[in-house]
């Protein structure tokens, strides 16, 4: 570990300028615009891989954007870890509110990061995460360090709910083969705190909209004696929560797994300081379920939120029109057992049954993603404990997160493989918000820590078949 320790020193300064160059491509999944970029930030991982010193790297294309494998097989005797990141970002809108061009990466001293953070899109979520473990390969590979085999597969669609990856997994099946699935897209408590995320939320998108007249109108003319679509659609979505917060869809908690006290209480022990969440956040007073803490309603709670919502006169000055269409963007983030598909089916039955005669609802379901939990009681969560613990000289906290990450639950069922969530990210990085950073320090601590967590898994591994 010594000959990788200086290494990784001594390569410091490269190892950030590579990051860097590599968050000026704007790979957003999400905009057919950026379909070339995407592309690009493709061939740049598979070249990073190729450097680093993977044997085998491919650019694998699908229906959307590319998938990007390679793999170094040491020993086909010795175990493999599947190394699973995300190359692709989220729209940067509204970039009128970044401080600094959102795909001209520059580093900022700030309180939570004194020792500088890289402000682009993608620093954090996923970029800046999934490069650590590239980086981190290159040093083991250099210092002949590498314990066991290793594959990556780094992909440009987890922000679009990774639609093209489960076919992907099913066909190479063989080619993915693995022993466990190490991921860094998640966060920690804080840099002096480290967690090890144990959970994530699903999903369920939909998108809705309410048609009234079939034009819009004169709202003088015609107001008041013709449902305005939406007044109609603001009603419906305020009656999906009642006044406890909880969410009024028949069927909606059937398959919520309670949590127990004893749990629950564990949960809440992780620290938490309520009044700088309020501070950071600029609000007098948090909101949610009643019932639940601050925490839990974060993590083990469903949700039901609108993410956008338009129609009418949106442009300057005053326009009286009563629209003739109004829509919205919801979603549902989901926790074990809840299904999104039939989640997404109650949602469209019960909301179609909210609208009055007068007005049309289209429900379109978008993509989804299952929620996960994973494990404490394996070797490789004792690993990445054991690793965290070696870096941050303190024992991480079992936390589980509100996010979700869809191929969680796939690589579970397709490959029947469970996965570490081992992050590195703060919660306050500002991930699909404007001025996303992340760290130097959780950057360099990341490099730093994944070696740990190979060695560790090899040690626990041997221990495990004596
Ligand atoms: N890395 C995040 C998920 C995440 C963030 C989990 C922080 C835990 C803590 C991931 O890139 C993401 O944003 N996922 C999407 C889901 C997807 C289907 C669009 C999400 O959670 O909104
Ligand atoms: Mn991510
Ligand atoms: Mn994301």
């Amino acid at each position: 570990m010594d000959s990788l320790k200086k290494y990784l020193k001594a390569n410091k300064k490269r190892q950030l300028d590579e990051l860097m160059e590599l968050l000026k491509i704007p790979s957003v999944s999400a905009d057919p615009k950026y379909k070339k970029d995407v592309a690009k930030a493709a061939k740049s991982i598979a070249k990073h891989l190729k450097d680093a010193g993977a044997d085998m790297v491919a650019v694998c294309e699908t229906k959307g954007h590319p998938i990007v494998y390679g793999e170094k097989i040491i020993d086909p005797k010795l175990p493999t870890v599947l190394v699973y990141g995300h190359y692709d970002v989220q729209p940067a809108d509204p970039v009128e509110l970044w401080t600094s061009p959102p795909f001209k990466p520059v580093i900022k001293k700030t309180k939570i990061h004194p020792q500088g953070a890289i402000y682009a899109r993608g620093a954090c979520d996923d970029k800046g995460q999934a490069f650590m473990h590239i980086k981190a390969f290159e040093a083991m590979n250099k210092n002949n360090a590498l314990p066991c085999n290793v594959k990556f597969m780094i992909e440009g669609e987890e922000e679009v709910g990774s639609v093209n990856l489960g076919e992907f997994c099913k066909k190479n099946k063989k080619k993915l083969a693995n022993d466990v699935i190490l991921i860094s897209d998640t966060s920690i408590i804080s840099n002096k705190q480290p967690s090890i995320t144990v959970g994530l939320r699903g999903l369920s998108y939909v998108e809705v909209e309410v048609t009234g007249p079939n034009k819009d109108l004169h709202s003088g003319v015609y107001g008041g004696a013709v449902a305005n679509p939406i007044n109609i659609l603001t009603k419906m979505i305020a009656s999906l929560h009642d006044k406890k917060n909880k969410i009024n869809i028949p069927g909606f908690y059937k398959d919520v797994a309670t949590v127990s006290k004893k749990d629950r209480a564990e949960m809440n022990k992780a620290p938490f300081s309520i009044n700088n969440y309020k501070k950071a956040l600029d609000v007098k007073d948090v909101y949610g379920e009643t019932g639940y803490t601050t925490l839990e309603r974060a993590s083990i709670r469903p949700t039901l939120d609108v993410n956008g919502i338009w129609g009418g006169y949106i442009g300057e000055g005053a326009k009286t029109v009563l629209p003739g269409k109004a829509y919205a963007k919801i979603s549902m983030r989901l926790v074990p057992n809840q299904d999104p598909d039939k989640i997404t089916k109650l949602f469209q039955k019960h909301f179609e049954s909210l609208a009055p005669k007068s007005v049309k609802v289209k429900v379109t379901p978008h993509h989804g993603g299952e929620p996960a939990v994973t494990p404490t009681n394996t070797i490789e969560y004792k690993a990445a404990h054991r690793a965290m613990k070696k870096t941050f000289g303190k024992n991480p906290i079992p936390v589980r997160g509100g996010g979700s990450i869809p191929i969680v639950s796939m690589f579970e069922k397709i490959l029947g493989v469970k996965s570490v969530l081992m992050g590195f990210g703060l919660d306050s990085d500002d991930i699909h918000s404007p001025d996303e950073h992340y760290g130097l320090f959780n950057y360099y601590r990341g490099i730093e820590t994944i070696p740990y967590f190979f060695q560790f898994y090899m040690e626990e591994h041997k221990k495990s078949k004596k």
